[in-house]
């Protein structure tokens, strides 16, 4: 109730275009993706559109300091930090400026309204599910050596996607099917910071020469998205060793074209169009001062409400049917 009333009748900027500014990372290809469907998509529906990119949480949220001072019509955040906001979102509230959470959750600040995403924890449910059927493991398979990546630690999506596919991985651990030899297994020593895949391989590189300098196989490897994938296959690759199964997210055209070569085993597609058909509908309600169609109302509290949200449903990408894309 307190939304809609906070949003009806200031969606609107002064000069009445409807103005909406869009702050992303660049950190991967997917994001240049999203802000370029979105971009797209708003102008078709008449908005005008500011669509920034930022390599740092710093620059980020500068960026939003310097939007919301226009004050727009809606600001849509894809957060590299989703903890640097709560100071910045304080004039959002002040001039009632709606603020739209896109793909990660903005933690500790009532000032965002809504949140646009994929369903994180099925993301990471999928990963542990291919892996646990793939390996055969609820028939006994193994054992098999894995070793296990995480995403940047300041995203909460990166804490779902683990959290989630070790629910289902860790009972193989215990009966001794997957064997991890690093024994680095929480979120903490598998994260990569900032999702930045030059950390990914500098990690797969000290795995590989202590622990796999004598010809132990790897048979398997959790990758959190398909960038970092990438490079933990080129280093694997460098030293001759045998193709693992391994994940991704995001289904990047590289890693498209590694699942069509078998390199790659699949990914997580994470269609950007749909993301911004339902965040562009989102965004037109705000602006209107009416309720946008959400699906989730329970999953995401950022630490002082829970976000309204709308979760699209992301989807497998492997051998079986990549010839499609
Ligand atoms: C997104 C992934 C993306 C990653 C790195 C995550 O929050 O959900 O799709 O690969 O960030 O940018």
């Amino acid at each position: 109730m307190f939304i809609a009333i906070l949003i009806t009748g200031c969606g609107e900027n002064s000069s009445g275009d409807k103005k909406v500014a869009i702050a992303f990372p660049n950190t991967t290809p997917s994001w240049q993706r999203n802000g370029d469907s979105m971009k797209k998509t708003l102008e078709e529906e008449g908005f005008n559109v500011e669509l920034q990119f930022s390599a740092t949480s710093d620059e980020q949220v500068k960026q939003v300091k310097e939007i919301l001072e226009n004050n727009p019509s809606c600001v849509v955040i894809g957060a590299i930090d989703g903890e640097a906001f709560v100071e910045v979102l304080e004039q959002a509230k002040e001039q009632g400026t709606p603020i739209i959470a896109f793909d990660r959750i903005i933690k500790n600040t009532d000032a965002v309204n809504y949140y646009a995403s994929f369903d994180n924890e099925a993301i990471g449910e999928a990963m542990g599910e291919y892996f646990e059927a793939a390996l055969n493991l609820k028939n006994g398979g193994g054992p098999y050596n894995i070793e296990l990546f995480a995403g940047g630690p300041s995203d909460n999506n990166a804490h779902l996607f683990f959290k989630n596919t070790m629910a289902i991985l860790e009972p193989y651990f215990k009966t001794g099917q997957l064997v991890c030899p690093s024994k680095q297994m929480d979120f903490n020593s598998c994260a990569t910071a900032d999702w930045n895949s030059a950390n990914a391989r500098n990690r797969i590189k000290d795995l590989l020469s202590k622990y796999y300098n004598a010809g132990q196989p790897l048979q398997a490897v959790l990758s959190p998205n398909d960038d970092i994938a990438g490079v933990i296959l080129e280093e694997m690759k460098a030293r001759g060793m045998q193709k693992p199964l391994i994940s991704g997210l995001d289904a990047d055209p590289a890693a498209i074209n590694r699942i069509k070569a078998g390199e790659q085993t699949f990914t997580v597609s994470k269609d950007p169009d749909l993301l911004t058909s339902k965040c562009v509908r989102m965004i037109k309600a705000v602006v209107e001062g009416t309720e946008p169609s959400i699906n989730d109302v329970t999953t995401y509290d950022n630490g002082v409400k829970v976000i309204p949200a709308y979760l699209c449903t992301p989807y497998i990408i492997d051998s079986g049917n990549v010839s499609n894309y």
